[in-house]
């Protein structure tokens, strides 16, 4: 594995711990986990993750969820 790689492989390492859901701690990992497995909807990754389920209603991190599902 080059220098470039093994960098590219530890910024994505570094992005799945971020957390996505502030209200219930939950990390990119876990929410691209849940696209991965076949989430298609912010309903979806609601019901695998609860993401998206706390006291904001999801308004902080409904779009990033909603980018997230975008992405290919
Ligand atoms: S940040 Fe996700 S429900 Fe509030």
């Amino acid at each position: 594995m080059d220098q470039e790689e093994e960098e590219r492989r530890r910024l994505a390492i570094v992005e799945s711990y971020k957390i996505v859901c502030i209200c219930n701690k939950i990390r990119r990992g876990v929410v691209q986990k849940a696209i991965d497995g076949g989430a298609e909807s912010i309903d979806d990754v609601r019901r695998r993750t609860r993401a998206a389920t706390g006291p904001c209603g999801s308004k902080r991190c409904g779009p990033v969820i909603k980018r997230m599902l975008r992405k290919p």
